[in-house]
């Protein structure tokens, strides 16, 4: 197995909220570098597992995300609390070895985040940490799923998480966009495999607009600066003062030559009817500029020659690159552990 199958198939990954999936027949589907990964609500039980229907292995959703039952469209098999059901099964009398089952992957909560793990090393409260109370508290200030936005970036992962874990290309990159924020340099806190930046807003004008717009929601957990959480190896979740919250993945591609990113906006519960009108027009402007950092990131990214990525100690990093110092001996850890496990 490569590196990319190896992490993606160790650990565990953030892979949705609750309420996305909380009606029978709810799904979200992603690439990744094992093929499909399809969670779905089967009468109230969330199932994850490869999208392959186990007759001859037609895909069975084809869309990023949405609300359809189980039903291959091959030869018309389809999966119900829990059962394959075949149309007639009269017809597969002889197959009497075994019945067939879904290929399933575990499912866990932190909170009302979903995580999905193939064959995870650890379970995912140690996975994540000291995080898991910040998650639980955002999680449950999330209402709903606000935007849904998916694209393959032409570059390697690895080069796409470590744009995201520096804030040194803002003031270059994102100049109409985040660098208008005017955000400070901030504190690193690295926890475990994960870390967390979090940076005061010093446009004072944006800083005053933001406080301002306090009453509209109705929530119990607030940073009010600018806050993003690394969860190894491939997630990201940001937020300007808890008032949305965006979730990143960046999932590798089958090969380098492209990362499986998608990205959500989570709206928070507004303070009332009134305020939700008003919350509106806020979460379309969010969504749109949260659109256009990752689409410049997305060109930068571009830019960077493949080969560049190593998981070496990056020859020169600034203060504002700790998370990706961290974020290397993270991937330099993972293979010194698998390589002792796999000789024992
Ligand atoms: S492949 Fe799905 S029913 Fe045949
Ligand atoms: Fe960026």
């Amino acid at each position: 197995m490569s590196f990319d199958t190896e992490l993606f198939t160790h650990y565990w990954h953030l892979v949705g909220h609750r309420q996305e999936l909380s009606n029978p027949n709810d799904f979200v589907k992603f690439d990744t570098p094992l093929g499909d990964l399809v969670v779905f609500n089967d009468e109230g039980t969330l199932v994850a597992f490869d999208n392959k229907c186990p007759h001859r292995g037609a895909r069975i959703y084809a869309q990023d995300f949405g609300q359809q039952p189980y039903a291959c469209g091959y030869h018309g098999w389809s999966y119900r609390n829990g059962e394959v059901i075949i149309p007639n099964p009269a017809q597969f009398a002889a197959c009497t070895a075994s019945k067939p089952v879904l290929n399933t992957y575990h499912l866990d909560w932190c909170g009302d985040f979903l995580f999905v793990g193939i064959t995870p090393l650890t379970s995912l409260a140690e996975q994540l940490c000291g995080l898991v109370q910040t998650l639980e508290d955002i999680s449950f200030n999330i209402s709903s799923r606000a935007d849904f936005n998916r694209s393959a970036f032409e570059c390697a992962w690895p080069i796409a998480v470590e744009n995201a874990l520096e804030p040194y290309h803002i003031p270059l990159i994102h100049t109409q966009t985040l660098a208008t924020l005017g955000l400070a340099e901030g504190e690193n806190v690295l926890d475990g495999c994960n870390s967390v930046w979090n940076a005061p807003v010093t446009n004072t004008r944006i800083a005053k607009q933001l406080m301002g717009l306090k009453r509209l929601f109705n929530i119990d957990y607030q940073r009010e600066e600018y806050l993003s959480i690394f969860l190894f190896p491939f997630s990201m979740i940001s937020s300007t003062f808890g008032y949305s919250y965006s979730l990143q993945n960046y999932f590798p591609g089958r090969d380098r030559s492209q990362t499986y990113f998608t990205s959500r906006l989570y709206a928070v519960p507004a303070a009332s009817d009134n305020a939700k009108k008003m919350v509106e027009p806020f979460l379309a402007s969010s969504a749109k500029v949260n659109r256009q950092v990752f689409e410049e990131d997305h060109a930068v990214c571009k830019t960077v020659a493949p080969e560049a990525w190593t998981m070496d100690p990056l020859p020169f990093a600034s203060t504002l690159e700790s998370k990706i110092v961290h974020f290397r001996e993270q991937c330099r850890s993972f293979v010194a552990l698998k390589s002792d496990r796999d000789v024992s």
